[in-house]
């Protein structure tokens, strides 16, 4: 059994981590988070140990050091800007950590807590859920074993519905979630860029508030793609059908079915670290430098081969930004 210690225990996904915790057999020592609405811990670890402020928790952690109550494990779960901070806490205080994604905004970043990892001997590993998917791992599968010698023409759809509270929040802060490719895309530029290679080209069609367009080519695959958080967005049958997510791949004309099981993976991630597995920095790095890349072009409008739903109406920020 680890010992595990959690940074944004009050936010969305914490309920995932702390699932998955229970669901592995281990054990969760301290959580932190500044906000303190966090009864859901009761559901899993009423033992543990809570503080809103950050000295607490250090206190408590490193007073356990060297007890069986020191901790194995530090999960963080905050806002995307501060995950290299959390991180180089965890891995300072002789811990290993489990960072949700995107695990840094900026590819120098991972540089950074590599040398941490160097530092101190421990290792960083990222929630890159989507590689542990059934049917993803049975495409990618298949893509290797097909091995072509002619590209795949790819397309990708994700639109996943948003309301205005999003643009208040850190969620809709560039600075602090690199935007909608970094903080929404992330998983599927992961995905694509681990399936179909290495990328060759980066091309952003449109990028806005609320949905961003463009083309990548990998050694693999040419995919166009079209990610967004605006449901008027959505096509009009995903409307009519009362959803407000709708996922979609093509590969050569063919629609590749993995409508389901996107938010079940926490427990399949934290066994796979916990056996020994997991995927680190170095498999992080890709994802970042594509997202780095698309947050970092200039759009060049409606030109190439863009993806169908690029050529939608723009929409202005719900609060004029
Ligand atoms: N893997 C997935 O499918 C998935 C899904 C959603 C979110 N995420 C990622 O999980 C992370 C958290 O997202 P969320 O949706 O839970 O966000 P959230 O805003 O709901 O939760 C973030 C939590 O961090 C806390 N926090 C902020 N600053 C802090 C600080 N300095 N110290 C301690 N706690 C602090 C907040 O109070 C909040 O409770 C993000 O990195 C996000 O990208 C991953």
């Amino acid at each position: 059994m680890k010992n595990l210690a959690l940074i944004g225990a009050a936010g969305f996904i914490a309920p995932r981590h702390l699932k998955a915790m229970k669901d592995t057999g281990n054990n969760l020592i301290a959580a932190y988070d500044v906000f303190d609405s966090v009864g859901i811990m009761d559901s899993f670890f009423p033992e543990s140990s809570f503080f809103t402020e950050f000295e607490l928790f250090d206190r408590h952690l490193s007073k356990n050091k060297g007890t069986d109550k020191e901790v194995d494990y530090v999960s963080v779960c905050t806002p995307n800007y501060l995950h290299d901070a959390h991180i180089r806490y965890g891995l300072r205080l002789g811990a290993n950590v489990i960072c949700e994604k995107p695990i840094v905004l900026n590819p120098w970043n991972i540089d950074a807590l590599m040398n941490v990892e160097k530092e101190t001997g421990h290792k960083v590993y990222n929630v890159l859920q989507l590689r542990l998917h059934s049917a993803i791992k049975a495409l990618k599968e298949r893509i290797d074993s097909e091995g072509r010698d002619t590209k795949y023409d790819v397309d990708l759809t994700y639109i996943t519905s948003r309301g205005n509270w999003y643009y208040t929040t850190w969620k809709g802060d560039v600075k602090r979630s690199g935007g909608v490719a970094t903080n929404i895309g992330v998983h599927f530029y992961d995905m694509l860029s681990w399936i179909f290679g290495k990328v060759q080209q980066n091309v952003v069609h449109v990028s806005s508030h609320d949905r961003v367009s463009g083309y990548l080519e990998f050694e693999k695959a040419r995919v166009r793609y079209f990610l967004s958080i605006n449901y008027d967005t959505l096509p009009e049958e995903v409307k009519l059908a009362g959803k407000r997510t709708y996922r979609s791949m093509t590969i050569e004309g063919s629609e590749f079915e993995f409508s389901d099981g996107f938010t079940e993976l926490h427990t399949e991630t934290y066994k796979d670290i916990l056996s020994g597995n997991g995927f680190g920095l170095k498999e992080a790095r890709t994802a970042i430098e594509i997202v780095h890349d698309i947050r970092h072009a200039e759009p060049q409008g409606l030109k190439g081969d863009y993806h169908p739903f690029a050529k939608l109406e723009l929409a202005s920020h719900p609060f004029g930004w």
